[in-house]
């Protein structure tokens, strides 16, 4: 008799999402997707030791029994793209958009990512912390246990330090796990206006002080008409590489400028967003194996008619990854599950390529492959038990929280 903590048994769906492949689930494996019926999992000192068959499971003995109930029972969900320490909000900003500005029009008249910069260099440390914890909290509750989180709202030193700090402070108290993204290159500040390139440099200056204190693991910038070109974004993610750091780009977000060519070129984590990304763009991410990251809930806040291609991605061998973006502006929202339901009906991804994209896929994108996304022997009990009778559920009936019950290191957090 093995003996366990914990025993999660009449499971109705087990996703494990465990399977012979290594690294990202790529093109036409991300629809191979292993379903168990009447699964159980067992869980010892935090970490599983045993998925699969209730009956293979049979001679585990368990200090408490979980009855699911003939639920869908999945891993934690994993999110790997949000800006989740800002100050204020911008409420303001949805009736500019109805009389017709656009984002990047807002943005070029002060407003946008820059009015939350004003907001997040006048928010003390503490108010920060509070806020982003709210934030964070509610993710959790929607069934996400590992999330990245970038910085990208203070535009000068002491206040990109500040964000990165209060994510490292988050990541000691919080149950969650927390990959940090230094995002200095978000926005040209207003008091570098007209000079990218010496704004860049300072933020290229910080690179030795972020890595040396462990404040942040990679390093993004968000490469768009009007902020940072192909050229300039190249040239600051060299240097962000040669500092040490694996790199992201908010690539080809909006305008099609070759940022999933640039993603590819500097063997990038992952390209993120990429609704404008060409062909060629397209084809080279997936050679490179460079993970896409959507976003679909950020084409739909900002009342976009065309949207990532998925589908290509996928056909190219690509392996996609999907997100929120929780962000003051462009995507309001910490609810994954609803970036689930426009997944499918924007972007055309089945309910088992969905899957991949928020666990396994979502995990390497932020380089927690080997240890998030998945429910297997040595990996953290990090599971979800839904409110549904089977996965296709999830997508299916959207803008609700299907959580039952959110499982940390095989502690119960949300019920
Ligand atoms: O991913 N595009 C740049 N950054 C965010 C939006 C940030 C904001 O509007 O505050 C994005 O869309
Ligand atoms: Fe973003």
């Amino acid at each position: 008799m093995k003996q366990a903590d914990l025993l999660f048994y009449n499971i109705g769906q087990l996703l494990t999402m465990d399977s012979d492949v290594d690294g990202p689930v790529k093109g036409k494996d991300m629809q191979k997707l292993t379903v168990i019926e009447n699964g159980a999992v067992a869980v010892k000192d935090g970490k599983v030791i045993a998925a699969g068959k209730e009956e293979e499971l049979k001679d585990i003995e368990a200090v408490e029994k979980i009855d699911c109930e003939g639920k869908l029972v999945t891993p934690g969900l994993v999110e790997p793209h949000t800006h989740l320490v800002f100050g204020g909000s911008r409420e303001h900003e949805m009736a500019l958009k109805q009389q017709g500005a656009s984002y990047l029009e807002i943005l070029e008249q002060g407003g946008g990512i820059l009015s939350t910069v004003r907001a997040t260099r006048e928010t003390s440390y503490e108010d920060l912390v509070e806020k982003a914890k709210f934030h964070l909290e509610r993710m959790m509750s929607y069934g996400v246990t590992t999330m990245e989180a970038k910085s990208g709202y203070g535009l000068d030193v002491d206040t990109e330090m500040k964000q990165l700090k209060v994510v490292q402070q988050l990541q000691k108290e919080s149950k969650m796990d927390i990959v940090s993204t230094f995002l200095g290159a978000h926005a040209i500040p207003e008091e570098r206006k007209g000079e990218p390139e010496k704004f860049l440099d300072e933020m290229a200056a910080m690179f030795p002080e972020i890595k040396e204190k462990g404040l942040a693991e990679f390093v993004d910038i968000f490469c768009e008409t009007g902020v940072f070109s192909v050229e300039q974004s190249r040239d600051f993610l060299k240097k962000a590489k040669e500092a040490g750091f694996r790199v992201k780009i908010h690539a080809d977000e909006i305008d099609p400028l070759g940022g999933a060519e640039l993603a590819a070129d500097l063997g990038a984590i992952s390209g993120d967003h990429l609704v404008g990304a060409s062909d060629e763009g397209i084809r080279r991410m997936a050679e490179e194996g460079v993970i896409a990251d959507l976003l679909p809930g950020t084409s739909f806040y900002l009342g976009k008619k065309s949207h990532a291609r998925a589908r290509d991605m996928i056909k190219a061998g690509g392996a996609v990854a999907l997100s929120t973006d929780f962000n003051p502006g462009s995507s309001v929202t910490e609810n994954l599950q609803m970036i689930m339901s426009l997944a499918a009906l924007n972007l055309k991804m089945t309910p088992e390529e969905i899957w991949h994209a928020v666990t396994v896929n979502s995990a390497h994108a932020i380089g927690r492959g080997e240890t998030a996304g998945k429910i297997a022997p040595g990996r953290k009990a990090d599971l979800v038990i839904w409110d549904a009778p089977n996965y296709l559920y999830i997508p299916y009936h959207y803008g609700v929280n299907h959580v039952n019950t959110v499982y940390k290191a095989g502690e119960k957090l949300y019920e």
